[in-house]
């Protein structure tokens, strides 16, 4: 095993150079940040109740399907989708390998148990390549969580501004750049061009490229934002449901 020499810096678990002394600190955070999301989700998805306020509708229920053949929470038939995706993730895999398993515990540093380290490259963790197949189906996403937010400030067929239409616009804005600041989707741009000057679609391609990759040197960012309003819309839109709180109505 690899030994730290005392105030060695080194990679902690959410990207950042970090002192030896308080390496703890990231892995806990992480522990704690992805632990309330998964128990809090689990929680409302498995409700099947308070999820539609007005013209709002939580996320964890959307797009919202009914049948009449389905008796458990219609959350269950769609929730597996952002889920495959977030859990896939290029940085949560890195988050929650180091968090959860220590394994790695971090760049350079030796593994704690003594066993030889295969990384993704057998069973289960090779299936964690389906990432970008759930790319596609987050980016379909995007665009009903878009709509969504559009809807939420239509009120009985008029317009107006609610708090819970700003908390939707802002939940599928974060959503959006997370979901396009994927690396899968960098790589579906332009990974596999060699020269993007040769005509003016890849110019155009290289403009997105370009944007995708600024985009991206934030993902980590965007990933821990996007999990707090996805979270805070279900919150805010259950809370009303359910009397606890009045939507404010800005106009
Ligand atoms: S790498 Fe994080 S969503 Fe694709």
């Amino acid at each position: 095993m690899a030994r730290l020499a005392p105030n060695t810096m080194f990679k902690s678990g959410l990207g950042t150079t970090q002192r030896k002394d308080n390496w703890w600190l990231q892995p806990v955070l992480v522990v704690f940040g992805l632990g309330s999301f998964g128990i809090y989700s689990t929680w409302a998805a498995l409700q099947g109740n308070h999820y539609a306020f007005g013209p709002y509708l939580s996320p964890f229920y959307s797009p919202l399907f009914i049948f009449d053949w389905w008796h458990w929470s219609p959350a269950l038939l769609i929730l597996w989708a952002p889920l495959g995706f977030r859990a896939t993730c290029y940085y949560y895999r890195k988050a929650y390998y180091r968090a959860f398993f220590a394994d790695p515990p971090a760049c350079a540093v030796g593994e704690l148990a003594e066993h030889r380290y295969s990384g993704e490259t057998k069973f289960p963790f090779i299936l964690q390549n389906i990432h970008r197949f759930f790319f596609y189906l987050a980016a379909i996403f995007i665009f009903i969580l878009s709509y969504d937010a559009y809807e939420a400030f239509w009120f009985d067929g008029h317009f107006g501004i609610g708090v819970g239409s700003l908390v939707l616009t802002a939940n599928a804005l974060f959503l959006g750049l997370y979901t396009f600041s994927c690396h899968s989707f960098r790589h579906l741009i332009g990974g596999k061009r060699d020269c993007f000057s040769n005509c003016s679609l890849a110019k155009a391609q290289y403009k997105t490229w370009s944007i995708v990759s600024i985009l991206n040197q934030r993902h980590m960012l965007w990933a821990w934002i996007s999990l707090c309003t996805v979270g805070f819309a279900d919150v805010y839109i259950r809370l009303c449901a359910m009397g606890i709180i009045h939507d404010i109505r800005i106009i």
